[in-house]
């Protein structure tokens, strides 16, 4: 911890900032929720302690991006990853810039032992390790390059990080939430929900569905409470997610893709406006809402393509698809 929890503090105030004060429409579903809960507010000068936000794989991308406007916003942290001193780094930096208490909590959360310690740090908090109001589970991972090509055991990694760590931390994290009366959960799944694709993306997507799925559910058991919980579909967002996982050449278009402080913003704005399913950007929600509906011999053909693209650009003296030549086609 570079300074103890639950400490007072005047919030900064940015422009971001009054979006996510503002107070929320009601939901209609939840008419007795106050316009801030369940996210409740730092107050300047003395009032109750800062609210806490725990965001898993917080070293980098979209995860580094929630940290540091959660931070802006005058929430303490606890900052989980597997790399312990790229997390200290930036929880130097967040208590420099913006006066908050950070905790580093290192696990691999694509172990049982990881899941169980971040798990206890969510349902036992201490005097010193105050409550986690709003948790943010975004580490995740993909596979590459083919399915079948794919060791079991990389596989089996990534569906416990994408699938067993949200499912062991929302449930650690919901009956303290739930006895205090408010709370959040946000669970980054993928706009691959939406999508049934090859390649390193069939788990991937596989895993995000179940993560959707899951969320979708709970929220539905939440109706009433002063719970919420969301899931975040975004789309390609520039990070170095594909770096990471050997999956470079599922990169979108640049003009596809967002900054992962555009997608944070957007997050917490539908965070705050009681969404259970949030989908950045037009472009994404327009695959998100086609995606289930596209036939698979149109997706297979679209691969078909795809692949066969790809071959020609690695050899250009390769034919192209559909091309006749003496009266018969080939290149398929
Ligand atoms: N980037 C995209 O285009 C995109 C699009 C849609 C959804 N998403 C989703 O957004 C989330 C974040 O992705 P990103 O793009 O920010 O990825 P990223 O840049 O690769 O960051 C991943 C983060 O997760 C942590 N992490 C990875 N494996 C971990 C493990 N076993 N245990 C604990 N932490 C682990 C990494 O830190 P360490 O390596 O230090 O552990 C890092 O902080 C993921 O769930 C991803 O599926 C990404």
């Amino acid at each position: 911890m570079t300074s103890p929890a639950g400490r007072h503090r005047d919030p900064p105030t940015t422009r971001t900032e009054k979006t996510l004060k503002s107070p929320r429409r009601t939901d209609p579903r939840r008419p007795d929720a106050a316009p801030d809960d369940p996210l409740p507010r730092p107050r300047p000068g003395t009032g109750p302690p800062a609210p806490v936000a725990l965001v898993t794989g917080a070293s980098a991308g979209i995860g580094a991006a929630f940290a540091a406007r959660l931070a802006a916003n005058g929430h303490d942290l606890v900052l989980v990853a597997r790399s312990d001193q790229r997390l200290r780094d930036t929880a130097t930096t967040l208590t420099r810039q913006h006066g908050v208490a950070v905790e580093v909590l290192g696990a691999d959360l694509a172990t049982a032992e990881g899941q169980r310690r971040v798990a206890h740090r969510l349902a036992e908090p201490t005097r010193v390790q105050a409550p986690v109001d709003l948790l943010i589970n975004n580490a995740g991972s993909a596979s590459a390059p083919d399915f079948a090509d794919t060791d079991p055991t990389v596989l089996r990694a990534a569906l416990e990080l994408n699938v067993a760590a949200v499912l062991e931390l929302t449930r650690a994290a919901l009956p303290g939430m739930l006895a205090r009366g408010h709370g959040a959960i946000l669970n980054v799944s993928s706009v691959n929900a939406f999508l049934t694709l090859p390649g390193g993306a069939a788990t991937y997507g596989a895993n995000k569905t179940y993560v959707t799925a899951l969320t979708k559910a709970i929220a539905l058991t939440l109706t009433g409470s002063r719970v919420q919980i969301m899931a975040l579909c975004p789309g390609p967002t520039r990070t170095d997610f594909h770096t990471h996982n050997g999956t470079r050449e599922g990169v979108s278009p640049a003009w596809l893709s967002h900054s992962p402080e555009w997608v944070v913003e957007r997050a917490l704005a539908d965070l705050h406006r009681g969404r259970t399913v949030s989908i950045p950007g037009l472009t994404t929600k327009l695959i998100a809402l086609a995606g289930p509906h596209m036939p698979l011999p149109v997706t297979a053909f679209a691969v078909r393509r795809t692949r066969a693209r790809r071959a020609r650009s690695a050899d250009p003296m390769r034919p192209r698809p559909g091309r006749c030549r003496g009266g018969r086609r080939w290149g398929r």
